[in-house]
């Protein structure tokens, strides 16, 4: 089996951490390295979680690129309410003394790009600004990319204002770049992945498979749903983590391709995902988007990929 490449983009962030360690525990990827960018907390926290991530997982293989630290025109408005001041909720996850690659992040996402000749994916599981410097640095990487998964944008609800998913909120900018960059995106918004759960019971299955994964993946899920919630009290949202699933398995999600503008004045609906469903704009449909997932499939991936630590 040909493996597929990927870049995981991330500013881990709770769900962010179930999404990595789905993603290195996949046999169907190759994963390329991961990037990071200031988004849920501080660069200097999503990028050490990052790599402690990647020791838990003990995959020693895969390096992390720092990337932007804040968005590219505005400030960075974080959600350490929601993934604590570090971004780990309480956790504290062993330390990796490995270092960090020493290139940006974008210059790293085009070397890898260039090298992979097509083929590529990038899963982007925070807010798009290191993507945006990429294609703005190097336009000759748009044919380069094979395609974009994004967890971000709504069709018409938000997590952050009425109007707003967090990670296309945090920059605007760079996710209206990188949906008319050409390249292949697809997003997989608040409307699949906030019924997309797992509940108390379900967590105590994962708490029971009894690796070390399993138990910061059931502590988080703890943590997540331990906080009042009005998107979903029924369990811990799994955001990144269903786009994660996309990747592994594209028949989780059903797409459909639509024009997707950004608002990125500073009004009310900053940072909304505007999906022309009835195509009135008369746009050229720019973005795939996410319209149902099979959330059945979803858990059953997750345990099995969730499985895998255990025989380690
Ligand atoms: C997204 O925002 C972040 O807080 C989560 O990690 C996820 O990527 C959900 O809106
Ligand atoms: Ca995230």
């Amino acid at each position: 089996m040909n493996k597929i490449p990927i870049i995981i983009d991330t500013d881990p962030g709770v769900d962010d951490t179930t999404a990595i360690v789905m993603c290195m525990a996949s046999e169907k990827l190759d994963i390329q390295g991961v990037t990071t960018v200031g988004g849920n907390v501080e660069l200097v926290h999503t990028s050490n979680n990052a790599r402690d991530i990647i020791k838990l997982t003990g995959r020693t293989d895969v390096m992390v690129a720092k990337g932007e630290s804040k968005p590219l025109e505005r400030e960075l408005v974080s959600a350490a309410h929601i993934h604590g001041e570090k971004g780990m909720g309480i956790l504290e996850l062993e330390k990796s003394k490995k270092s960090f690659l020493e290139e940006h992040a974008s210059e790293f996402i085009y070397k890898t790009a260039r090298n992979n000749k097509g083929e590529l994916r990038i899963l982007t599981i925070g807010p798009l600004t290191n993507i945006a410097m990429a294609i703005q640095k190097h336009k000759d990487i748009i044919p380069m990319i094979h395609s974009i998964v994004s967890m971000g944008g709504a069709m018409g609800v938000g997590n952050v204002t009425p109007a707003a998913e967090y990670n296309i909120y945090a920059d605007p900018e760079a996710a209206k770049i990188v949906f008319d960059s050409g390249i292949v995106v697809t997003i997989v918004g608040l409307d699949v992945t906030i019924p997309t759960i797992v509940n108390r019971e379900q967590n105590k299955v994962i708490r029971s498979m009894g690796s070390k994964v399993s138990k910061v993946v059931a502590d988080l899920n703890d943590y997540q749903m331990d906080k009042e919630s009005p998107y979903n009290p029924a369990g811990a949202i799994m955001h990144d983590p269903l786009a994660a699933a996309y990747i592994i398995d594209p028949t989780i999600l059903k797409t459909e391709k639509y024009y997707v503008n950004v608002v990125c004045d500073n009004g009310l609906a900053r940072g909304m995902t505007l999906v022309d469903k009835y195509r009135l704009s008369k746009k050229e449909p720019n973005v795939y988007v996410a319209m149902e997932a099979n959330n059945e499939k979803f858990i059953a991936l997750l345990f099995g990929l969730l499985h895998t630590y255990c025989e380690k």
